[in-house]
């Protein structure tokens, strides 16, 4: 068989995620969880972040799916996507039921009206978010290396981290339970830009995409960390500048 054109590109992509994986903010917390041990409000923080940030992926990926219909993508493309979708719904669901059964809060309306779990627009999950947002306008196989080879392979490496050392059975699985999800969705991105990213142009394009998914996601990561540990997230380092697109 033939060279798959991105093969290179998604290794150095991926390499480049795994490098940073174990270097962010959240390491913090896995300490804290290892020892002492995060308390019920603590991991009742946590879990509320986490589902802010999934909650939002419908809003992501219903501004991508509209993005699949106007270049022509093969089937296969849709369909890992669908399952994608289906896959973060899931992840989603498990957040807030694992909020139920806590007793962190009594009923789904109450968890969207929890402090601890409202969105706010001037923040670093909505930054992160809109951020992967605004990768609707590019093709479809560049936003999914930003995501599945970039995020992702960070998430997998600290929430299996995370898991390894939480000592509540049912919340330890809670975590545990996302790593094959998260590997398949690493795997689904790698076989897109293996096979469809092929013209220079492109691969500058999942290079910079990827390496901005990665920083906005970190400053996600800041942001749950300083909030779980009950810190004060310094402002981000850049220039504030006013977007027009
Ligand atoms: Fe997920």
């Amino acid at each position: 068989m033939a060279e798959l054109p991105g093969k290179a590109l998604a290794e150095e992509l991926a390499a480049a995620s795994r490098d940073e994986s174990r270097t962010t903010p959240i390491e913090d917390v896995i300490a804290a969880a290892r020892s002492p041990g995060l308390d019920d409000d603590a991991v009742h923080r946590l879990v509320s972040r986490l589902w802010v940030l999934e909650r939002m992926f419908y809003y992501v990926y219903g501004g991508w799916g509209q993005g699949l219909e106007i270049n022509d993508f093969p089937a296969s493309i849709k369909y890992l996507f669908s399952k994608q979708i289906v896959d973060e719904s899931t992840h989603e669901m498990l957040y807030l039921d694992t909020l139920l059964r806590r007793g962190c809060v009594k009923t789904q309306k109450e968890a969207f009206q929890h402090p601890y779990g409202g969105f706010s627009v001037d923040s670093g999950v909505a930054y992160y978010v809109f951020s992967l947002r605004n990768l609707a306008t590019y093709p479809h196989p560049i936003r999914i290396a930003a995501l599945n080879l970039g995020p992702k392979i960070v998430e997998l490496a600290w929430m299996e981290a995370l898991a390894a050392v939480i000592a509540d059975p049912a919340l330890k699985q809670v975590f545990a339970s996302q790593a094959v999800e998260n590997r398949s969705h690493i795997a689904m991105g790698r076989r897109i830009v293996e096979e469809f990213v092929e013209r220079p142009v492109d691969q500058e394009l999942c290079r910079w995409a990827c390496a901005i998914a990665r920083q906005d996601y970190r400053r996600f990561l800041h942001e749950t960390g300083d909030f779980v540990l009950r810190r004060e997230t310094p402002p981000p380092p850049v220039a504030r500048v006013r977007v027009t697109d």
